[in-house]
Parts: structure tokens; sequence; C-alpha cells
């Protein structure tokens, strides 16, 4: 048992504001660290992060149903908020924002949101309908809500990233952005919430995502033809992950890479392992 007091849970927008304005008054800068819950430890490394740069930190937990397609797993979704609490605890943090989906939505679903445009819907967005339009919502929402100065963000969800960040810029939100880089397990897999839902063998086989991303990366000096070769080779010797796509792109831009194209570029990986969707990212400098 621990004895690290558990943060304060706020459960409205009206105590998020009251908390804020109290830590600015005292002249303390806060961070947030927005999260589905069912917390790991890439989720606290964030925290680690956010420790460097501001006083007071500032977690929060919902899971959004904006984001989620009517296929997906909004229902089963993990919801550990007394494991999280502990954690949290033990790291410090004073507050956890765990609001309800009527205190978010009071109306039901928004009829005005952000809309992620077009490098919204590709690769994830193109699996997922309306899930980055859903995703920047909320976080607009949080964002307007809490008003942090430094707001974290994970290159797990690359995508997720690039148009974070995008949204920031278009929108002038008065944020600085902190990305963290992946956190992994010793074998590669990426640390994620989903994790969770794998059975043994699905679990080993899980590993071929990063394994993949691994091959991409020793091929980079031999162009782009190579990297996908690589990948895709490594990938389809797992016959218990199904590819949804590998694709690369330009980190500017988010686009497909052109032929030709040299310099840095980000391998992105999705696939299904047994009904557990994994995405997964390295980046690579493009050669050849
Ligand atoms: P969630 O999947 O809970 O992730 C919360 C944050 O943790 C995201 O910024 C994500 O990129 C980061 N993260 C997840 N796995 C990580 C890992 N292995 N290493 C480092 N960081 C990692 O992403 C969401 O929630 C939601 O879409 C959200 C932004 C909260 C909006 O609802």
């Amino acid at each position: 048992m621990s004895t690290a007091a558990r943060p304060r849970v706020l459960e409205t927008i009206g105590e998020v504001r009251e908390v804020v304005a109290e830590e600015r008054a005292a002249g303390r800068r806060v961070s947030l660290t927005p999260t589905l819950g069912a917390l790991h430890d890439g989720h606290l490394v964030h925290l680690s992060r956010a420790a460097e740069l501001v006083d007071t930190r500032i977690v929060s937990i919902f899971v959004n149903p904006l984001q989620f397609g009517p296929n997906e797993d909004l229902a089963k979704y993990p919801r550990t908020l007394d494991a999280d609490l502990d954690r949290l605890g033990q790291l410090g943090v004073p507050f956890v924002f765990a609001p309800s989906a009527a205190e978010m939505y009071p109306d039901g679903p928004p009829s005005i949101r952000v809309h992620a445009g077009r490098i919204g819907e590709l690769y994830e967005g193109r699996s997922r309908p309306g899930h980055f339009d859903g995703v920047l919502t909320v976080v607009a929402k949080l964002l307007l809500i809490v008003g942090p100065d430094v707001v974290t963000f994970g290159q797990k969800d690359a995508q997720q990233l690039f148009l974070v960040r995008r949204m920031i810029d278009d929108l002038n939100i008065p944020v600085r952005l902190e990305a963290i880089e992946i956190v992994r397990e010793e074998d590669g897999l990426a640390l994620s919430s989903r994790n969770r839902y794998l059975e043994v063998k699905e679990r080993r086989a899980a590993r071929t995502l990063s394994l993949a991303l691994e091959a991409a990366a020793s091929s980079a000096d031999q162009g782009i033809d190579a990297v996908v070769a690589a990948a895709q080779g490594t990938l389809m010797g797992e016959p218990l992950v199904e590819l949804d796509y590998l694709k690369i792109v330009d980190p500017e831009t988010f686009l497909p890479t052109d032929d030709g194209y040299r310099g840095p570029a980000l391998v992105l990986v999705a696939a299904k392992v047994g009904g557990t969707r994994l995405i997964d990212n390295e980046r690579i400098s493009l050669a050849g």
C-alpha cells in the first residue's frame, strides 16, 4: 500500500477553473496531460517531463465518446480510475480532471467541432472516420477549460501529435506543446492501454510491429522500396498480424513521401492482432 497522497479529483469544469486560478495566483505554472486513463508507464513519462517544465501538473482522464467509431471499443475501453489515481499519487500529481460525458457534452454530441482537415482523413483517419475530429474537439475543449502553459502529447500517436500541433498553430492556442518519445516494452512493443486486450499468443505476435519498424530503419540507406519491402516482409511472416497500413510520410507535411525523396521520414504502421488494433511508428532517414 502506498502512502502517497492521491490527486484531488475534479469532476466539473468550474472546479478546474477555480483550481487553475488559485495556482496562477500563487505564481505557479500549469501543465496538462490529456489521457483516456488506464495509465501505463508510457503515460507516466509525460509527467516526469512536465515536472521539469511546470509547478503544477494536471492529468485529464476522459474516455471521449466523440473519438470512437460505432464499431469500436468505447464500451469495453479499460476504466481503472482507482489504480490510475494511486499511480499519479506516487508521482506527486496533485490534480486529475475526470469529467463525465454529460459535463463535457451537456447537450449530447456537439454540433460545432474542430475539423481535422485533409490529413485527418488519411491513415488512422481513413480506418477510423471522424476519429481526429473527435480528438481535436475534446483537446480544444480541454485546453480552453484548463488553459495550461504546457500540454504533453506522445509521439506514439504520431498523426494525433501532428494534428494537435497544427490545431494549436492554426487556432493560435497559447500553449507550449511538449512531444514525448515512445515508451516501449523490453521486446519493443509500444506501451498502449489496448495491449491488455492481447492474449498470450497475440502479445508475442504484437512485437512484429516494432520489429518491422526496426527492419525498415536498417534498410533506410537503400531507399524507400527497400524500406517498404523490409517492413512488409517482417509483418507477413507473422500470421496473427493483419496489416491495416504501412506508410512512409514526410514529417513536415504528413503526406506520403514522393518517389526519390531523401531526408527524415516517418514510417507508420497499423495492424490488427487478434481483435486488437495497434499502431506504431519510427523516424528514419531516407537515402538511396
Ligand atoms: P491515450 O491513448 O490515453 O494517450 C494519452 C497520451 O499518452 C497521448 O498523448 C499518447 O500519445 C501518449 N502515449 C500513449 N502511449 C504512449 C507510449 N507508449 N509512450 C509515450 N506516450 C504515449 O491519445 C489519447 O489518449 C486521446 O486521443 C486523447 C489525446 C486523450 C484525447 O481524447
